[in-house]
């Protein structure tokens, strides 16, 4: 009876792993395991065996073959399982290719590049960022700057009056500088900030001038702080921004905002000098506007174009051109 025990499992086995497809193996499953199967008609047979030992072993063999016949099949039915279902994906997979590649993928523009490198320097230079409202009020723009009513550098900021308040209270901004008040007023120094963002101007475009631009301001309040750390901080920028072999330079100059007062330049590997922005102390009336003791508290102020940057970056002939938004010119950066 051994022998036709273990003929059976083996022919089962056979007939399992010649089976390929899944239906083929749930119909094996009643003819090799149910009540007509050729192990469970040998199990009928065990009474007629003439001693209990033999019935044990028997008995012991037919249940070790026919649990081997189930796992058999349950390890070929997972196998060709998995086969018909890569079968079934690949015949139903969709080929999207197309699709992704028509839209194509956008990417910053050339002066937003430029505003997000100047805040990753700064920041590595220990600055925080802040931003300030592009609607300003007369006494932010001007008054708190300095520039009272009747002050004649006003005439340099061509502005734009808004419709809104008392004739001529509202403005658009003409400088980042006005966030410098906001920020006296609402941070406890030491302040070390930097304040990017879009400033209006009245004036007619041409290649070298926009209507509306974007400037960065950078002010530093602190107890003791000199001309010296001015000096050293525009450097340190400098070579953060554009590399070991540029330097900076400053040529005295006038803001009303700022005393003593400086234009900064930048000197490029080649020698060039290229001028960038204007800086200085802040004046001890500001210090006053933002709710600061000039005798405790001192500080310098920078402001330049962001645009500018981009356009010496990638030197750019026309800056009208960042803003027509012709995408054969944005695709290019
Ligand atoms: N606000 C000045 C401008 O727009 C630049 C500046 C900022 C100058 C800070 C000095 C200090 O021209």
């Amino acid at each position: 009876m051994i022998v036709d025990i273990n003929a059976a499992r083996a022919a089962a086995e056979q007939s399992i792993a010649n089976a390929s497809t899944i239906d083929e193996l749930r119909q094996l499953d009643t003819e090799l395991l149910g009540k007509k199967s050729p192990l469970a008609l040998l199990k009928n047979g065990l009474g007629k065996l003439p001693t209990v030992d033999e019935k044990k072993e028997a008995g012991q063999a037919l249940n070790e073959a026919m649990s081997a016949v189930e796992f058999t099949l349950a390890q070929r039915r997972a196998l060709l399982g998995r086969a018909e279902r890569n079968v079934q994906l690949s015949a139903e997979a969709l080929d999207l290719t197309e699709h992704f590649a028509a839209p194509g993928r956008g990417k910053s523009h050339i002066v937003t590049q430029a505003w997000q490198r100047l805040e990753d320097v700064f920041v590595g230079l220990g600055f925080q960022v802040a931003e300030g409202p592009e609607v300003e009020t007369d006494w932010y723009n001007f008054e708190a700057l300095n520039m009272p009513p009747s002050h004649p550098a006003r005439s340099m900021h061509d502005t734009f009056y808004v419709d809104h308040g008392q004739p001529g209270s509202t403005v658009l901004r003409t400088h980042t500088s006005p966030v410098q008040i906001r920020v006296m007023q609402n941070v406890a120094p030491p302040i070390y900030m930097i304040m990017p963002g879009r400033v209006f101007r009245n004036e007619t475009t041409d290649a070298t001038h926009l209507a509306v631009f974007h400037q960065i301001e950078g002010l530093v309040i602190d107890r003791g702080i000199t001309l010296a750390d001015l000096a050293g901080t525009i450097e340190a920028f400098t070579q953060a921004f554009f590399g070991a072999g540029f330097t900076s330079r400053l040529r005295p100059s006038y803001f009303p905002f700022t005393e003593p007062s400086a234009e900064f330049d930048i000197r490029t590997p080649k020698g060039d000098w290229l001028e960038l922005g204007g800086c200085g102390m802040v004046h001890p009336n500001v210090l006053r506007a933002g709710g600061l003791d000039p005798e405790e508290w001192s500080g310098f102020a920078f402001g330049f174009g962001i645009d500018r940057m981009a356009k010496e970056r990638h030197g750019v002939g026309d800056v009208r051109e960042m803003y027509t938004n012709d995408i054969r010119f944005i695709e290019q950066f």
